[in-house]
């Protein structure tokens, strides 16, 4: 159906013109965590050295003394002998090194409730929390879906579950019931962890009746045996006795005495789903040990974080990868004080965040390209009624941040002078892989610049030939990180063919990437049938196959046209079946919002298409196979590029007509 890896060819390579530099300034300099330009050449000559001595920056329970196998590739194994227990590192060890009173969570509830969590206090909650899932039969090895609003109760739920050796599967709550029942099926999870809902744009938005249909589908008969509900939005839910039992009931019957057992470094911390390019998401495991050495030290280097005097905001929901890393793992296992807010920027009005900011004193600020363009175009009259002068690290992720952002993000938020580190990285990364080091690199606006110390990425020709500066081609990483995706669950065929077939032992990111003439990464988007919308990632094959399960379509192709506010938007182009009576094609916006609909609530809220044109017929090659880069061409109102290799050459011209008509 779709391209399993794309080629450079079908992605436009743009050369950054003028561009400006902005070197550390000298006081950032001196008191930077990182400041030593050698790091990276002392990285580079012994990768696992380096990494190796991160690890050891965690307390293990036994110390391991392999750092990496990688004798069967693409299958890494760090630290592999030795043990430790996550959620330990992340909140005893604290406890223990007398920093129990400091504060761990500052939690923002949208109506405007908050709570104050100390290190101390949160350690207790997960070791009770950790007695309950025994009681209910959680142990090692198994798997537990969360779908949860962002409240405290979700990182306790990740921690109690990481302590007992299991692993979650975090299933992001803007998720259909379809979406979540295929990841608990596929996980095979035996517990689900849920709210009754939570708080999104000042209403409660529901989380257990998503769960209750996802259990009902297909006539039930699923793996779960239980569903543990957190009571937060008050809403009226259904109840299956004997199945449901509310968090805050169960929890009274247990204490926080709890003895944290260590696993070996390799065992499984959660399978996290994401989109590719087929209509099937992928189940990314991460595990223990490695995973936590390169979280916890990209979040101390990247950000220059000081544990003692910080307040560090990451506005990821905890469904996607940065929740995980950037808002669980990484802040934790530093002992880091982090803010966490419950809903959208925009509740009550659009200085909800700068509120928050002001309020907490917030000195590190890690936010997406699409938030801010959102920001830009309210205005900056609204951050400048706040006072953000406690801000002194931005930084960005999930897509490429075009300089004009940057450049407002710096100037409004930053106060002109706050360094903005811009990570590129992705779920099968598990961690941040380029990114500047912000008392280090002299920043250019718009790109993610240098590997991490200890990682190896490159730009390579589609023949796997380093491009060498100043050209483009696709993006690889070269050597194993502690961080990497294992697997995916399930399916080692999958893991090999999609990031290994291409370039061996390399990894192929999927990234088209440019070096520019001194050798810094500029990413240039995805170079196959991914899609990045707002910072999520979509695939083009999954909303395909969900249009094609409406009894009314008959085909469909679905492309990611750039989009001003989201970085790229879901455009479909849909055949509909000539028997069919559901939808009436006379009536294109009729037809157009039920389709949406339906995408919706197969997916989920955020898959859903920004446009749909009703077609008569797609640019097809002769050998039959969809060009999307022509209807991406078309959606985004560009000249139609060569359809010389089409079928029918005439079909493009009408597709453009009636797009153009639209706009
Ligand atoms: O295309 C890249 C883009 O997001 C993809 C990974 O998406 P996901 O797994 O959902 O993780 C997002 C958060 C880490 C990448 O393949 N991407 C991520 N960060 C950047 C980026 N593109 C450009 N610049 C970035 N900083």
């Amino acid at each position: 159906m779709s391209d399993q890896h794309g080629t450079i060819e079908s992605h436009p390579l743009q050369q950054p013109e003028g561009v400006e530099t902005f070197p550390p300034a000298d006081a950032f300099r001196a008191q930077a965590n990182v400041n030593d330009p050698g790091v990276y050449w002392r990285a580079a000559e012994d990768p696992e050295a380096y990494w190796a001595e991160r690890a050891r920056q965690l307390a293990w329970s036994k110390p391991f003394t392999e750092i990496l196998d990688w004798s069967n590739p693409p299958f890494a194994k760090w630290f592999q002998d030795g043990e430790l227990n996550v959620a330990a590192n992340c909140l005893d060890r604290h406890v223990a090194a007398g920093l129990g009173e400091r504060v761990a969570i500052h939690f923002e509830g949208e109506p405007g409730d908050t709570r104050t969590i100390t290190y101390a206090e949160l350690t207790h909650e997960v070791k009770r929390a950790a007695n309950m899932l025994t009681s209910l039969g959680v142990s090692a090895g198994d798997r537990v879906a969360i779908y949860m609003p962002m409240i405290p109760e979700t990182v306790v739920a990740m921690l109690a579950v990481a302590r007992l050796g299991a692993a979650h599967s975090v299933v992001f709550g803007g998720f259909s019931a379809e979406s979540l029942r295929a990841r608990i099926d596929d996980a095979q999870a035996e517990l689900v962890i849920t709210a009754d809902g939570g708080y999104r744009k000042g209403r409660v938005s529901a989380l257990k009746p998503t769960v209750d249909d996802a259990l009902a589908l297909g006539g039930g008969g699923s793996s779960v045996r239980r569903v543990l509900v957190v009571e937060r939005g008050g809403n009226e839910i259904a109840w299956t006795e004997g199945r449901d039992l509310w968090w805050h009931e169960e929890i009274t019957a247990f204490d926080g005495d709890h003895s944290p057992q260590g696993f070996p470094a390799e065992n499984p911390l959660f399978i996290l789903y994401t989109s590719g390019t087929t209509g099937k998401p992928k189940g990314i495991l991460h595990t223990s040990g490695g995973y936590l050495t390169q979280a916890a030290a990209t979040h101390r280097d990247v950000f220059d974080l000081k544990p003692e005097t910080d307040v560090y905001w990451c506005t990821a929901d905890i469904g996607w990868i940065t929740g995980h890393s950037y808002v669980v793992y990484g802040p934790l296992a530093n002992g880091a004080t982090q803010v966490m807010y419950e809903g959208t920027p925009e509740t009550p009005d659009w200085g909800r965040w700068w509120s928050i900011i002001q309020k907490y004193g917030v000195s590190i600020f890690y936010t997406a390209p699409t938030a801010i363009r959102a920001c830009m175009k309210v205005g900056r009259q609204v951050p400048e009624q706040y006072d953000l002068s406690s801000i002194r690290v931005l930084g960005s992720v999930g897509e490429p941040i075009n300089p004009e952002a940057w450049r407002w993000y710096r100037e409004v938020i930053g106060a002109g002078t706050a360094p903005i580190v811009d990570t590129w990285w992705q779920t099968e990364t598990g961690a941040i892989m380029i990114s500047p080091l912000p008392g280090l690199t002299t920043l250019k606006p718009g790109s993610a610049q240098v590997p991490q110390p200890g990682i190896s990425a490159t730009v390579v020709s589609e023949e796997g030939e380093p491009v060498g500066n100043g050209q483009g081609g696709l993006l690889v990483v070269q050597r194993p990180w502690p961080s990497m995706v294992r697997t995916i669950w399930g399916d080692d065929q999958r893991f090999i063919d999609t990031y290994w077939a291409k370039f061996g032992d390399r990894y192929f990111a999927g990234d088209g990437a440019r070096l520019d003439e001194d050798g810094d990464v500029w990413l240039l988007g995805r170079v196959d049938d991914v899609m990045n919308v707002s910072g999520h990632r979509l695939s083009t094959a999954e909303i395909e196959s969900a249009l094609v399960e409406h009894h009314a379509v008959a085909e469909s192709a679905v492309v990611g046209a750039d989009d001003e506010t989201t970085g790229q938007a879901v455009v479909a182009f849909v055949i509909l079946k000539s028997q069919q009576t559901l939808l009436d094609a006379e009536d294109p916006d009729a037809a157009e919002a039920a389709l949406k609909k339906h995408v919706a609530a197969q997916i989920g809220a955020i898959a859903r298409p920004r446009q749909i044109f009703i077609v008569a017929e797609l640019p097809k090659t002769r050998s039959g196979k969809i060009m999307r880069r022509l209807l991406k061409d078309a959606a985004e109102g560009k000249e139609i590029g060569d359809t010389t290799t089409l079928a029918d050459t005439m079909v493009m011209q009408t597709i453009s007509d009636r797009v153009r008509a639209e706009r």
